[in-house]
């Protein structure tokens, strides 16, 4: 049997594109369009965008684009039929099937086999827990002592495994499914010569245990997780589903099918430990809510959150030694750009426990009260220590600049190092020349990836803001560029016998800078170069003061645009030119801005000063407005002239 053309031509009469992507990613409407971050790469700007009236998308990190269903396609990993029948439940459209020809019967998806398989085993579990005598006795009694209700039982699915060899073998068997895809699917274990099950070889994985099923985004099961329940059992408390064509451990989080709409909803994920953990939450009355199962986060579960939030609260139980431990997964957390906060919950607590002990509104009130941002919590933690013995000092300042030097964003990592210099009593060119030598040192193993995508987010961000940027600052830019060029390019020759620094230090002779750390650079170079020294960003790096370090590794960071350049020559055949090939005119527009720039400052100030002066002072300062005005105009019209 297949889909019948009628049931598809019903599905795609109904595909609301917005809807059908909108569960799966963060819309923001954008003009006629919308726009998110992409969900199949881990970018910081949004590049994925959805046009309504054309019902389509398009990436533009990854070049995917298409319409709603080759987005499900793509993103679940469906088939086409997979995909028409989760949209036919969707919009609750009937779905009326055709006959299969012999070769698709043939062919049948076995990913779908492992699905129906999953499916049948997590409802056998459900009988049990709920309808059979060892199941109530043991399993459900087990859940109703830790407090769990019915509505969360049937929230996340809960089951019994019967305690014997193979009780779901045989009935799976009986039911007809075949024990190859049984097998595959990782229900039972197979080992030849095994004497376990009376010397058979094969035997249920789940016995005897409390089932948690693991469910997909779409709401499949594709994995258990599964609990003992005998008291001084030499089992592990927990064994897993193995990986299977269905399910890969590192791209799950438990409970993000039952959280992803509040989370959106909430704009927030709680991130807590275990299975019981996320459960007691929900039945507190928090629905946003995952469990990282015990291991820190892969690149993967972070891409998957990131699709639903920004914004991670990691809840800590409540013992010292745990919290170190932990700590060093939040980092991972923090390089993917996402806000993380934290929980600490009292001495000996871990949220399972201490819902239950507040019940839900003061749970709820104590998760919102004692909310801190995760870089001072962190600090706070090692301040305390360093207190107490200042030996420590120095191992406070690494971890915590670890874990600032992950956040991408520059800005965010200003203000932290402001505030750990504080927290920790420490000064700030310190805490900046730790943050330089973890930064350097990492630079050197990125992939081009990020370099792009840190290249095209950095020039958006400057056009977004430069509206709201003032003279002082766009004055600021051009000087940095200066500075950059005259460390990158210095000695090259922009003109026979003639250096770029000749032509730059001779410009900049009229203009005086106003940013201290460039006009220190200015005068190291000036006053290297009287000793016969052409000085570079190299020997900034290692005789610079910490500040001027700052400068050159963004220097660094810029001048790798140029591999971007490299990539669209490859990718489009469009010859872009290398800077070294076009000095001049770069030095050229960069003096002619600086400058241009310079005098908008001093109109500026001039008015300023005209404002304030006495009626027969006025007539001087409209004299220089004048003049001003007049050289504005000229400078501007060089810079039209000069290709930009
Ligand atoms: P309870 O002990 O019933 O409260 O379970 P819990 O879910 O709170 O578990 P715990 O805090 O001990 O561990 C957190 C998570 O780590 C669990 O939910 C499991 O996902 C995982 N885990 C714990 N123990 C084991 C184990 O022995 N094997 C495996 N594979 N995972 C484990
Ligand atoms: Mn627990």
């Amino acid at each position: 049997m297949g889909l019948s053309q009628q049931t598809i031509e019903n599905v795609k009469s109904q595909i609301d594109i917005l809807d059908v992507i909108g569960d799966f990613v963060s819309l923001k409407k954008v003009g006629q369009s919308y726009r998110a971050l992409s969900p199949f790469t881990n970018e910081r700007t949004p590049s994925f965008f959805v046009s309504p009236a054309k019902g389509i998308f398009k990436c533009f990190s990854t070049g995917k684009g298409g319409d709603a269903i080759s987005f499900l396609m793509e993103h679940e990993g469906w088939s086409y039929p997979e995909t028409i029948k989760y949209l036919a439940n969707k919009y609750g459209i009937e779905i009326i099937e055709d006959e299969y020809t012999d070769e698709q019967i043939l062919h049948q998806n076995e990913r779908d086999s492992l699905y129906i398989a999953m499916n049948f085993a997590k409802e056998y579990y459900k009988h049990n827990l709920l309808h059979t005598d060892e199941g109530k006795n043991i399993g459900l009694s087990y859940f109703k002592e830790r407090g769990f209700n019915d509505n969360t039982l049937d929230i996340f699915e809960l089951g019994y495994s019967l305690d014997q060899w193979d009780h779901f073998l045989k009935y799976a068997l009986e039911k007809g499914y075949q024990q190859d895809i049984i097998e595959k699917a990782g229900l039972v274990i197979k080992k030849e010569g095994s004497s376990q099950n009376g010397g058979r070889g094969i035997y249920d994985r789940f016995r005897g245990r409390a089932i948690f099923p693991i469910h997909n985004l779409s709401g499949k099961v594709i994995a258990f997780g599964a609990r003992v329940l005998k008291n001084n059992s030499k089992q592990p408390k927990y064994i897993n589903s193995p990986e299977t064509d269905i399910y890969y451990k590192g791209k799950n989080l438990y409970g993000l099918y039952q959280a992803k709409q509040s989370v959106r909803q909430q704009d927030n994920v709680y991130l807590v430990e275990g299975y019981t953990d996320v459960m007691s939450l929900v039945q507190s009355g928090i629905h946003n809510v995952v469990a990282s199962s015990g291991t820190s986060l892969s690149d993967d579960q972070i891409r998957l959150l990131r699709r639903f939030t920004q914004n991670v609260t990691v809840v800590f139980d409540g013992d010292q030694a745990g919290i170190k431990a932990s700590l060093r997964g939040i980092d991972m957390i923090l390089s993917g750009d996402l806000n993380v906060r934290t929980v600490l919950l009292p001495e000996g607590e871990d949220p399972d426990s201490y819902s239950k002990k507040l019940g839900p509104p003061a749970f709820q009130k104590y998760l919102e009260q004692e909310i801190q941002d995760f870089i001072t919590f962190k600090t706070g933690l090692y301040a305390e220590e360093a207190a107490k013995d200042p030996l420590k000092k120095a191992e406070a300042i690494r971890e915590v600049i670890e874990s600032i030097s992950r956040i991408p964003d520059p800005i965010k990592r200003t203000v932290y190092i402001k505030q750990c210099s504080d927290q920790l009593d420490i000064e700030e060119s310190v805490l900046v020349a730790e943050q330089n030598k973890i930064l350097l040192k990492r630079k050197a193993g990125k992939r081009e990836y990020d370099v792009i995508s840190d290249i095209i987010e950095e020039k958006e961000a400057t056009r977004r803001s430069y509206k709201n940027w003032d003279e002082e600052e766009i004055v600021a830019l051009q000087e940095k560029e200066s500075i950059r060029l005259l460390l990158s390019y210095g000695y090259n020759e922009i003109e026979e016998k003639h250096h770029l620094y000749d032509y730059l230090l001779e410009e900049l002779e009229e203009v005086e800078f106003s940013t201290p750390v460039y006009k220190e650079i200015l005068a190291l170079f000036k006053k290297e170069l009287a000793q016969g020294r052409v000085i570079d960003a190299m020997y900034i790096l290692q005789h610079g003061t910490e500040n001027m370090k700052s400068e050159v590794i963004d220097f660094e960071a810029n001048s790798e645009r140029y591999l971007v350049s490299s990539n669209w020559q490859k990718q489009f055949n469009i010859y872009v030119p290398e800077e070294k090939e076009i000095l001049k005119q770069v030095t050229f527009t960069n003096i002619l801005r600086l400058k241009f720039r310079v005098i908008r400052k001093l109109i500026k100030q001039n008015l300023q000063d005209l404002k304030n002066a006495p009626l027969d002072e006025q007539q001087k300062f409209q004299k220089i407005h004048a003049n001003l005005k007049k050289s504005e105009m000229e400078f501007a019209k060089l810079l039209g002239n000069v290709a930009v």
